[in-house]
């Protein structure tokens, strides 16, 4: 096992000043510049529902859900938000909300059924009246073409484990390119590939499900390079596009100061972080983190360069950061995570530390020299209820949001090129294997009648808009 390339992020970026985050004096406004970018994200899996209606073809998620065990509660996608149908709804609620964008993701299979044969035209359009709709309600669409949802006829041949995935990605960027590329400019290729390659395929807790190291590092290849061809094939369909990868990243901090838990944070750092970020910056796939692997890569002379296709933005997703100690009978990176006492959590019991992203953003501005960032997802799930008098009071969630918003100031003051934050989400969501009881919305979701509620988060982060608009108007 090589040593780590470099130390991990907490170890390097000392994190917070002394400020009080948490109050909102201390988010710093003026430190986001006129045009800064509110948004909300969502992705289509977990709210449009409508998986069978004209003419989309299955998904593996809707294999996956529909997997005995594999969902809590046996919950699926089947309806979800019902976006499909209340889209309107949920545009005006954006508008109430005063954002500036909105993040949205594209369903693969309702423009391509089986990934790669016939267009299926009513899918397609679909997105064409919600991209309208969101431009005249004034709101700027952000649109991912890939949140994890592979038609499962591609999965069936083999899915991104194959290179013909990687391909078929590209052709299916051209054509929604081709469609919407008149009024979209902001595009994401993919959505955090580490969740679809690490999750999907090493540890079995999401769609497709498998626990195979040799399919889940050629699925990270073949999804990395899937990237660069739709990146490009972007470019050419829609010359006006501004092209991203949207990655999720933790801090990594170990857990003693033995040096085994330092090599194993540099382990998970790289694991988690610079597997996703060396490729994509150009200096290739980590050596110590190939000879961990043991795997050998599918390359083709010229992928690294596709891979490395220059980006025009880059989009973080950020949750919490971990700590890790050395684990050296577990699975690949052999750094088991240790849970640390006394430290405030949401209700996905993850850490919540709003230094970590400030951390993210100065490493990806000053190691990778990033030219634009946005945090394209950041946001917490607490057990929610609409209360007697109708509201959904959630102060948990209105701290992390302005815990989470001050470290985007601090990260600004410090020279990050940060041109947006998108809170995730703007509804309550099927939550993937954790089916609807994990709630991230700004927005209650009752499943039931699908009344939609404001939260108090919600209200707080439209008041942050508006100062904000009122500090740089
Ligand atoms: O809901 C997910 C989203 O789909 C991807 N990023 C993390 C969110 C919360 O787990």
């Amino acid at each position: 096992m090589s040593p780590p390339q470099s130390p991990p992020t907490s170890e390097r970026s000392s994190v917070s000043d002394s400020t009080d985050a948490r109050t909102p004096s201390a988010l710093d406004l003026g430190a986001f510049p006129a045009g800064f970018s509110w948004g909300t994200a969502t992705s289509a899996y977990q709210i449009e529902g409508a998986v069978a209606e004209d003419g989309r073809g299955p998904s593996i998620w809707d294999t996956f859900s529909h997997t005995p065990g594999a969902i809590d509660n046996g919950d699926h996608g089947d309806v979800a938000c019902d976006h499909y149908h209340r889209w309107p709804e949920d545009v005006a609620l954006m508008r109430g909300l005063g954002v500036d964008a909105y993040r949205l993701s594209i369903a693969w299979p309702r423009v391509l059924p089986t990934g790669d044969g016939a267009l299926n035209a009513p899918g397609l359009d679909f997105y064409d009246r919600l991209v309208d709709g969101l431009l005249d309600a004034g709101i700027t669409p952000s649109v991912t073409l890939y949140h994890w949802d592979l038609p499962q006829a591609l999965q069936d041949r083999g899915g991104w484990a194959e290179r013909e995935t990687a391909e078929h990605f590209g052709r299916y960027a051209e054509i929604v390119g081709a469609r919407l590329g008149d009024r979209v400019t902001q595009w994401a290729t993919l959505n955090e590939p580490l969740c679809s390659a690490w999750i999907g395929h090493l540890e079995g807790r999401m769609a497709p499900g498998l626990t195979d190291l040799t399919a889940a590092v050629r699925a990270s290849y073949h999804l990395l390079l899937g990237h660069g061809l739709a990146a490009q094939a972007l470019r050419a369909a829609a010359p006006a596009a501004q092209v991203g990868i949207v990655t999720n990243h933790s801090t990594v901090t170990p857990a003693s100061t033995r040096p085994e838990d330092i090599a194993a944070a540099g382990r998970m750092d790289g694991h988690t972080n610079r597997w996703w970020l060396d490729p994509v910056y150009g200096r290739g796939f980590p050596a110590d983190l190939r000879e961990l692997y043991g795997v050998e890569l599918p390359e083709r002379p010229g992928d690294l360069a596709t891979i490395a296709t220059p980006l025009d933005w880059h989009g973080v997703n950020y949750y919490f950061p971990v700590t890790v100690a050395d684990d050296p009978a577990g699975p690949v990176p052999y750094a088991r995570e240790v849970r640390l006492p006394d430290v405030p959590r949401t209700g996905m019991d993850w850490q919540i530390d709003g230094g970590g992203l400030e951390a993210l953003l100065m490493r990806l501005t000053d190691d990778y020299g990033a030219r634009r960032l946005y945090v394209t997802e950041n946001g917490s799930a607490f057990p929610d209820r609409v209360g007697p008098d109708g509201t959904v009071d959630d102060p948990e969630r209105t701290a992390y949001l302005e815990e989470h918003v001050a470290a985007c100031a601090r990260a600004l003051r410090k020279g990050a090129p940060l041109a947006g934050y998108y809170a995730w989400s703007l509804l309550d969501n099927f939550e993937w294997a954790y089916g609807y009881d994990k709630r991230f919305g700004l927005v209650h979701v009752d499943y039931a009648t699908q009344r939609r509620t404001v939260k108090g988060s919600g209200l707080r982060y439209a008041d942050i808009i508006r100062a904000h608009r009122g500090l740089t108007a």
